[in-house]
């Protein structure tokens, strides 16, 4: 097909970080996030002169693109350069969609060429794009890697399904099938996802408006209100990271807090001039993974458990799927770290289906043969979607999946419209 044997480069923006590496890695090599910073003067073209400017950029030609180099920063350095005066910070993707084209293409021009440092032309690319993306958006982006940049191949794989891949390096999932519900749980959004054999169930979906950033900002506010020396997002969020987890029961962990001090921890910051700063830990260890299942606790307007939208979601998929989708609930994103959330999700849902199913026997007086919850959690998770996309993208059959530059050139951007689908063995 190709006579290319260069390692696929994978690539998957999301809404807070980008994770960028070759096919075949069992991480990432890079992940920062997914920032720009322009000089606040040329950073004003406006999104939606969107392509306009792309046929500039042509392929081969990196001496325009060098001088551009200058005028801007993805990533940790694009927060650097923005606390100086001159460059203005911007999230090119929210909720997961690419919202301005022009930044997003600046920021992938950077990804290429100062991080993965390659030629494109020598490379495929699998890209990551969230559940029910506009099918236009897949047009711009392959608008952009083939023509400003000139990529040999493309693939464009919807998230949950690159999670589900991920999940076959679990000892509990027997066969490496494409069915089951992704709990995708990032910075910027939770999306409950079923699929059945590689095809999302897009009427089943549903998103929840409960993800890192908001824990983050909880975590924050509680610090606060504690008065403690530093109530820093960043702060807040390493505190995340690092302490906090889900546990079975509040009302017994306070309990726990109250008689156990040393449950108690403390968090040391250290400041430019090396002095330390000490932040005490306390009852947001449980408290803040507890917002899935106690929304309440953080909000007035959203109210349902993760469970519950779980259960709902899978209710709300064709009869003969619901069985596999309730055996096979795939965790991935970062949001999902917190230890022991899989299980309290696993135990909270299979007491709303035990439930259910003991209704309907009462009901019907027949014996049911009753529904296995399985939440799988693995090793992969927190980059589940570049980790399936990497061992996707390193099959012998990637490339003959993907469409080409020619094809592009030959059939115009909406063939990227369709892929068909593969990793099902
Ligand atoms: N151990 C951890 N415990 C809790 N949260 C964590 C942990 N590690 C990372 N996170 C959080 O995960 C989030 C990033 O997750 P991820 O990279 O999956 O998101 P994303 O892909 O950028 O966003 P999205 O999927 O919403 O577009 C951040 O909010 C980060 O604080
Ligand atoms: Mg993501």
């Amino acid at each position: 097909m190709s006579s290319i044997n260069t390692p696929a480069v994978v690539m998957d923006n999301g809404t807070g970080l980008t994770k960028l590496g070759f096919a075949g890695n069992d991480s990432p090599s890079w992940v920062f996030p997914t920032a720009i910073a322009t000089r606040a003067s040329a950073g004003a073209k406006s999104s939606t002169a969107g392509k306009s400017n792309l046929s500039s950029a042509t392929s081969g030609s990196n001496i325009k693109r060098d001088m551009e180099d200058l005028d801007f920063f993805i990533g940790d350095e694009a927060i650097e350069a923005s606390k100086g005066p001159g460059y203005a910070l911007n999230y090119p993707i929210r909720h997961g969609q690419v919202e301005n084209w022009d930044q997003m293409e600046r920021f992938w021009e950077n990804s290429i060429f100062k991080y993965l440092k390659c030629e494109p032309e020598d490379h495929y690319f699998l890209l990551t794009e969230p559940p029910l993306n506009p099918p236009e958006n897949r047009e711009n982006t392959a608008e952009i890697m083939f023509e400003s940049f000139n990529c040999a191949g493309l693939y464009i794989a919807v998230q949950a399904v690159l999670a589900l891949a991920a999940s076959w390096t679990s000892s509990k999932v027997q066969d490496r099938s494409l069915t089951g519900t992704v709990i995708d749980s990032g910075d910027g959004v939770t999306h409950v996802i079923p699929v059945a054999e590689g095809y999302v169930i897009g009427s089943a979906i549903k998103n929840i408006p409960i993800a890192g950033r908001d824990i983050t900002s909880f975590i924050q506010t509680l610090l606060r209100d504690r008065g403690e020396p530093d109530t820093s997002l960043k702060t807040a969020e390493q505190i995340k990271q690092q302490f906090c987890y889900v546990c079975p029961d509040i009302v017994k962990e306070f309990n726990k807090f109250d008689s156990h001090p040393d449950m108690f921890a403390k968090y040391i910051v250290e400041t430019v001039n090396k002095s330390k700063i000490t932040v005490d830990v306390g009852y947001e260890r449980f408290l803040a993974g507890e917002i899935f299942f106690s929304p309440e606790i953080a909000s007035s307007d959203f109210l349902t458990p993760l469970p519950d939208i779980v259960d709902q979601v899978i209710q709300g998929s064709p009869i003969d799927v619901r069985k596999n989708l309730y055996k096979n609930i795939v965790l991935s994103g970062g949001s999902t770290m917190f230890k022991d959330f899989g299980r309290r999700l696993q135990r909270d849902l299979k007491a709303l289906v035990n439930e259910r199913v003991s209704q309907s026997e009462r009901l019907s007086g027949a014996k049911s043969s009753g529904v296995q919850v399985q939440v799988i959690s693995h090793k992969r998770q927190k980059n589940a979607v570049w980790f399936g996309g990497s061992l996707l993208a390193q099959t012998s059959d990637f490339k003959s999946y993907c469409h080409t530059k020619q094809d592009y050139d030959e059939y115009g951007p909406n063939i990227v419209r369709n892929f068909s689908l593969f990793g099902v063995p």
